[in-house]
Formats: structure tokens, sequence, C-alpha cells
């Protein structure tokens, strides 16, 4: 055992901070080959991880961990080659399609965006995934492809690659294997460290609250975005977040391909779709103007409408999708994208009112049905997803549709198990306020 590896773990699991030089060798540690001099073993990593996840760690140690995990592998800088730039990073949620509207509609109205995203693991789907329903779609990318891609289209959605914070990739792993996933200092400083590497000139950050959530309290994802926002904000990429409503499934319909369909539909301005989805364009209008104004363009409501009124923003997802090797076939016809063929429409057992959605389990049966992942890598059916037929608080008379599934066997049980998750109580009965769509701002503390 090395002594000096000894001390920082021995300081902190007594629940001493940590030095920037202490946080600088764990994360040299977590980056190094196994046969560099400075590599740290998974055991020595997983103590780190566990004593911060149980001690957490305090500010300094935050900005450190960030700053060192961000400087681990290559920055892009983009801001540099693209003035104003921006970027916004979710926390996820069911149904949670909002960086397809954005990203098109902000470059509509002349800001760039660029997003990295991930796979997703668990109940919410990752961007990437709901992306990869487009046949032919290259989301990887280096940073000349990135800059490609932002000149042709002015936005870019990719994953984010190996070489972006290879810390990060190493210490989320093991976090995933020894239950420190939900510690939100170690969360605060894998998100930013990836975010920060890109280099775009702001960001947003969209912090769900409630069922559908990973986070369901309002006082943590208050903890979450404000960290989130300040230290962004420190190391030198301007902030703002807004904790949004996940308490039901955020638009109409929630599995991959059925998610760009309903983007598309949205971005067309087709007003059946923007009514089902009302809360999805609310939250994504509230992120554009918050965004943007970070970077001092005023962007107002009244233009994303007409971006989306005169055909703009679809265009941009069009231009930018066909600028990463979509399928022609698709292109000629992006809402040919099929669901699975089987439809089971789960209808209401008796008049009422919707007292209550399951939405963290309803992301949970459609990863059973093949739309979602607990493994790495693991494959995915584009195709199964679901539609939120009524919403929170409403009132639904007899056998009218609750939930609408697609999925490609008949199965019974399954299909019963959706019906749990909605709750009716009597029309006349009293609810709990429900929560509304945006809940709150964050900004940057003084
Ligand atoms: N997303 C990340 O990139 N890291 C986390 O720790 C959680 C979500």
């Amino acid at each position: 055992m090395d002594p000096a590896i000894f001390a920082v773990l021995a300081r902190k699991r007594a629940g001493a901070p940590l030095d920037d030089d202490a946080i600088r060798r764990v994360v040299r540690g977590a980056a190094a080959a196994p046969d560099e001099p400075d590599h740290w073993g998974d055991a020595e990593l997983a103590a780190f991880l566990t004593s911060s996840a149980i001690h957490g760690l305090g500010s300094a140690e935050m900005h450190a961990l960030t700053e060192a995990m961000l400087h681990s592998g290559t920055t892009w800088r983009l801001a540099e080659a693209v003035p104003g730039v921006v970027d916004k990073h979710s926390t996820g949620g069911v149904g949670d399609k909002v960086s397809l509207v954005l990203s098109p509609l902000l470059a509509a109205c002349g800001v760039p965006v660029v997003m990295l995203t991930g796979r997703g693991l668990g109940h919410t789907g990752g961007t990437a995934d709901k992306l990869e329903a487009i046949p032919g779609l290259r989301l990887e990318t280096d940073r000349a492809g990135c800059l490609a891609t932002l000149a042709q289209s002015g936005l870019h959605m990719g994953i984010a690659s190996d070489a972006i914070a290879p810390a990060d990739k190493r210490l989320y792993a093991l976090r995933d294997r020894i239950a420190a996933i939900d510690s939100l200092p170690l969360i605060v400083a894998s998100i930013l460290s990836k975010k920060l590497a890109a280099g775009a000139a702001a960001q947003v950050f969209d912090v769900k609250v409630g069922r559908g959530a990973f986070l369901e309290s309002l006082d943590d994802a208050r903890r979450l975005a404000q960290l989130l926002v300040d230290i962004s904000t420190d190391l030198g990429c301007p902030a703002t977040g807004r904790i949004t409503n996940m308490d039901q499934p955020l638009g109409r319909w929630s599995g991959h391909a059925s998610e760009v369909l309903e983007s598309l539909a949205c971005l067309r301005g087709d007003p059946d779709a923007s009514a089902a989805a009302s809360d999805l364009m609310e939250v994504t209008f509230v992120l554009c103007e918050a965004v943007a104004a970070q970077v001092g363009a005023a962007v107002t409501r009244a233009q994303l409408e007409d971006a989306i009124a005169s055909g703009a923003a679809y265009q941009r997802f069009v231009d930018w999708a066909k600028a990463r090797d979509a399928d022609a076939a698709w292109l000629d016809a992006p809402e040919a994208l099929p669901l699975a063929p089987i439809e089971r429409v789960i209808t209401a057992p008796r008049a009422g009112r919707v007292a209550s959605i399951d939405t963290r389990r309803l992301g949970e049966l459609l990863i059973a049905l093949g739309g979602g992942r607990h493994l790495p890598g693991a494959p995915l059916d584009h195709g199964v997803a679901i539609a939120r037929e009524a919403r929170l608080g409403e009132t639904v008379e007899k056998d009218q549709p609750l939930l609408r599934v697609h999925l490609r066997a008949a199965d019974d049980a399954r299909v019963a198990a959706f019906a749990d998750c909605v709750t009716l109580v009597d029309v006349d009965a009293a609810l709990p306020d429900l929560r509304p769509t945006i809940v709150e701002t964050v900004e940057a503390s003084a």
C-alpha cells in the first residue's frame, strides 16, 4: 500500500476535508492507465467514493474534483470557436424529450446549441437513445465533427467521446457498482466535468422533481440545482437552473421512436400534438428563454413561436439529422418511424379524477418491455411506447382512455401492471395541490 494514498483515504474516511492536491491525486489515479505510476486500483477509488458519499464534499472539494475531472481528458473549448454557443442539461425524466425540441428551436432563433449527451440507464431514457431511433444517425463525434455539424445546422446533440473526462467514466462505473450513484456532490462533479470539458458559453440545468424524477424531494432538487448552477458559474460557464415537474410523464409519449415523432410534430406546430404536450412546450420555451439570456440573446416567446410557425425550427432538426447521416428514406418521410405493432388501451374502470400517476413505475415498465436498459450497452427496442391519455387532476368518464401502450407481444400481465399506475378518486374528492410545470428558478448565489 502506497502511504500517500492511504493517508488520503484515511483522512476522507474520518470525515476531514481533502485539499486540492489530494483531490487531484485521486482524479489522476482514476484517469491513469494501469501501467502508469499514478494509477489507483478499484478498491482505493471505491473507498474514496464511499467516504465522499457518506460524509459529503465541501464546496472547495467539489470545485477541485470538478476541475480535476474536467481536465482529466481533452477539452473542446467550443465557445472559442462558436461564440455564444449554449448547452442544456436535464437530470432526466419519463418522456423528457426537451432537448429534441429545444436545440433546433434555439438554433432557428440564432442561438447555437451543443449538447453532449449520454445513453440512458435506469427508468429514464437518454437523449442519445431517443435519437438513435432515427435510422443511420451518427451521434459520436470529435471536436472537428461537432464544429462542422454546428456550422451546417446551428446545433449538435452528440455522444460525449471517451476522450472527454475519462476520470468520470471510471468513477461513474464504480459508483454504479458500490451504490454511490445518488450522492449529490459526486453527481455534480460528474455532470459538470463533461459539460465544462465541452466548453459552451453558458448553460441551463433542468432539474426534475417528483414521482418520475430521480430526485423525488424538492429539497434535494433545490440542493442539486444550486450546486450545479454555482459551480458551473464559478468555473467560468454562467448558468441558470429551473426545477420542473416530473410527477407525470412529460408530453404525451414516452418511448424512443414515439418521442422523436412527438418532438417533430411539436416542431411542426401540429396543434393536436402541441396541445397534448403543452407541459413539454412550456418547459422548452422557459429553458430556451433562460439560456439565451445567459449569453445576452433576448429570445422572446413570440420569436420561439414564430420559429415553429414558419417551419424554421423543424427544418433545423432535419438539417441536423442530414448532417449526421440520417438515412435518405427517413429524411424523405421523417414521420414514418414505426411503433411496436400491438396496441392496448387502458381505460378508466369508473368515472373519477386522476389523483396520481406512478411515473417511475411507468418508466420501469417501459424498460421491461425492452424500451430501456439496466446494463450499459444492452440493446433497446425503439418502438415500444406509452401514451399518457389523461393528465393529473383531469376528470374522466368510465371507459375513457388513460394510457395507450405499444408493445411487441400481447402480454396481459404487463398491460394490467400499466393499469395499476394510474389512481382514480371520486370526482368530488379533494386532491392535493398539483405542482406547477415550472416549479422554481435557481440563479447563481451572489
Ligand atoms: N449524469 C451524470 O453524468 N453523472 C451522474 O452522476 C448522474 C447523472
